[in-house]
């Protein structure tokens, strides 16, 4: 027989989660990287995403002024400097010299790209909601970056190969093997 649940306080326990690097600028040269878990999509047509930030960040100023920014998935290679970006402020270091991760220029928007993420997404905020401890910027995804060399010759996009990070409770996390794919639940047997 189960266990008995055991009742907790609310809280956020919607695990696991992407933890992505957000790349924003403030329009006069300076960028910035912090990390991310409260982010995803929020509607498929327009294509939209949302990124909550707590206003103490250094990236929030940022963030606020140009209502621009990119969010670069994140790898098994890219999860150190995943962490790193998360533990460190902007404000007391420059976290591009200490990652090594190099800014690329996005192609629609002022913030630069992280060239060592397979995938940058392009965000335009529409809308800025004081929750309570984060703000949540809802956006447009207005382009997104795809490194070439994931792509195969019939131009299919292999993320798997990328080996994507997952954050769960305080953990980072690679996915290991294919379980099934969209709708295999239902789907009639060949
Ligand atoms: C895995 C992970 C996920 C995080 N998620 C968020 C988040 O969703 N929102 C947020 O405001 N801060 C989040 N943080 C904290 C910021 O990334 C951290 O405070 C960072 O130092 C802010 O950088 P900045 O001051 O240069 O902007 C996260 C940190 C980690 C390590």
């Amino acid at each position: 027989m189960a266990e008995e649940k055991v009742l907790w306080k609310p809280g956020n326990l919607i695990y696991p989660v992407p933890a992505v690097m957000v790349t924003v600028a403030d329009g006069e040269g300076n960028s910035n990287i912090l990390t991310i878990a409260w982010t995803g999509t929020v509607c498929t047509n327009p294509p939209m995403a949302y990124i909550s930030v707590r206003p103490e960040r250094y990236s929030y100023g940022m963030l606020k002024k140009t209502g621009e920014f990119v969010i670069n998935l994140t790898t098994e290679a890219l999860v150190r400097a995943t962490d790193y970006c998360g533990v460190r402020s902007g404000r007391d270091t420059d976290k591009w010299k200490d990652t090594g991760l190099t800014p690329g220029k996005a192609s629609v928007v002022s913030a630069p790209i992280i060239r060592e993420s397979p995938v940058n997404i392009e965000c335009r905020v529409t809308e800025i909601k004081e929750l309570g401890s984060h703000h949540m910027f809802l956006a447009e995804v207005v382009a997104i970056d795809v490194d070439g060399q994931w792509l195969d010759e019939k131009g299919k996009f292999h993320l798997e190969k990328t080996k994507p990070i997952v954050y769960s409770h305080g953990e980072y996390y690679g996915l290991n093997g294919l379980l099934g794919t969209f709708g295999y639940s239902i789907r009639k047997k060949k």
